[in-house]
């Protein structure tokens, strides 16, 4: 009775055994399965991954050639003169003409900002700092050779405006602070954090009844100039490492410097910068009656470092002529209604430059508008700076630079219609800046 059953019990094992066996190599079998399926799905993850978000980096260079067919003038030597920009930009034109098209890679140059054209025997010196975007993996070598190749192709195959000489082109490579210091070393220029230039401002936020406010970097000279006290009193538009422009009336109930501190960012609360202010200078003119003369200079105790959200603004040449109806941007702190409280967060607002004949009508401000002022705003109101905005900036946007043409002054209430808000001219009072600061 249990012979077969011990027979049957070491049948049944033995297939058991097999069967143990056969389980576990189906199992090896679906673990190696499993895994080759996981490493494909990977590599094809990594295949993907590398083209699509592949790790670019920025690349700088400094680049500088002679140009033959042009002559030097004086005013190639002022960063700010009309002559100046006009050369550089068609410069920066040329030098996109050079990188944009058939180059390997396609979008790989990104902009290029001229630094300086100074004299030479046979014509004029360029120097502009190039920037690529390449993988990160690439060298500067690799990169050198590529830009130096297309150049050489460019002055062979395109038709340049201008007449590069092929054997003074040298190029170098620099690091991106090197790079923020050569260009910072120009007035009026926005960056984004990832120090690229910001392209002109397209938004319309307004500062009275306004809704957004400003970007991170995108009006760095403007600064709050605050009673030690008593919080933020003024706008202040930075022209210098020290030196800032504001409006007299700003220093009516106080004059003391050492009660006076700045400060830069576009929150009020908490500053990016904070200084403190050695000198006030009001203009010796100013009349508080008719509101006359409405500027004042304030040097800082000591310098601002430039960065992304500190830059100063340029400063017009006097014979700079803005037709009416030009587009300007005015940016402040001030309120959003007329005898509102001050915005923590720095607002602007896109306004219209108005004739002053227009200004000075009967329905408008009945020849009250001198030639050391200038009106911006819409004849239906809507728009415009208020109270608190005072001593702020009025900029114009000249192909990216920035230059300040007027100091937030005066207006009849806020925003109404036929009443615009009326700025200090700047350029009327360049030789005024001039002498006292020697900017
Ligand atoms: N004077 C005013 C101030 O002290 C600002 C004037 C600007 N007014 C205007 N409607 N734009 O802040």
């Amino acid at each position: 009775m249990y012979a077969p059953l011990e027979f049957e019990d070491a049948h049944y094992s033995q297939i058991e055994y097999q069967r143990k066996q056969q389980q576990y190599w189906d199992s090896i079998r679906l673990a190696i399965f499993t895994l080759a399926i996981v490493a494909i799905i990977g590599i094809a993850i990594g295949i993907v991954a590398h083209f699509v978000v592949e790790d670019d980096k920025s690349f700088y260079f400094l680049a500088s050639y002679k140009v033959t067919n042009i002559k030097y003038r004086e005013n190639y030597g002022i960063r700010t003169s009309r002559e100046f920009a006009e050369r550089s930009h068609q410069i920066e034109r040329m030098m996109s003409r050079i990188f944009r098209r058939d180059f390997p890679g396609s979008s790989r140059f990104i902009k290029s900002h001229v630094i300086k054209i100074s004299p030479d025997e046979h014509g004029v010196n360029i120097l502009v700092v190039l920037m690529f975007r390449y993988p990160s993996t690439s060298s500067t070598a690799q990169i050198k050779k590529i830009i130096e190749n297309t150049f050489y192709q460019s002055l062979k195959i395109k038709q340049l405006p201008l007449t590069i000489s092929k054997p003074s082109f040298t190029l170098t490579s620099i690091d991106s602070k090197k790079m923020r210091n050569l260009l910072n070393s120009r007035c009026g220029i926005r960056m984004t954090p990832s120090n690229m230039p910001l392209p002109a401002s397209s938004s319309t936020q307004r500062i009275v009844q306004g809704r957004q406010t400003a970007m991170e970097g995108e009006w760095p000279w403007q600064a709050s100039l605050q009673l030690i006290g008593a919080g933020h009193q003024c706008g202040a538009s930075l022209i210098s490492n020290t030196w800032l422009l504001t409006a007299a009336h700003c220093f009516r109930r106080n004059k003391n410097s050492h009660q006076w501190i700045i400060t830069f960012g576009t929150t009020i609360i908490p500053p990016a910068v904070k200084r403190n202010v050695g000198k006030i200078i009001i203009h010796e003119k100013y009349d508080n009656k008719t509101n006359e003369h409405d500027i004042a200079l304030v040097q800082m105790t000591s310098r601002v470092e430039f960065s992304n959200v500190v830059q100063r603004v340029c400063l017009p040449d006097s014979s700079i002529k803005l037709r009416p109806k030009t587009s300007v941007f005015v940016t402040g702190f001030g309120s959003i209604v007329d005898d509102g409280p001050i915005q923590n967060n720095l607002r602007q607002a896109r306004v219209e430059t108005i004739s002053t004949d227009v200004c000075n009508r009967k329905d408008v401000y009945d020849g009250m508008i001198t030639s050391g002022m200038l009106c911006a705003g819409f004849m239906e109101g809507k728009v415009d700076a208020c109270k608190g905005d005072s001593g702020g900036p009025l900029v114009y946007d000249n192909r990216d630079i920035w230059y300040l043409v007027g100091i937030v002054s005066w207006g009849q209430s806020c925003a109404l219609p036929k009443k615009p808000g009326v700025y200090t001219r700047v350029t009327q009072y360049r030789a005024w800046i001039a002498s006292k600061t020697g900017i």
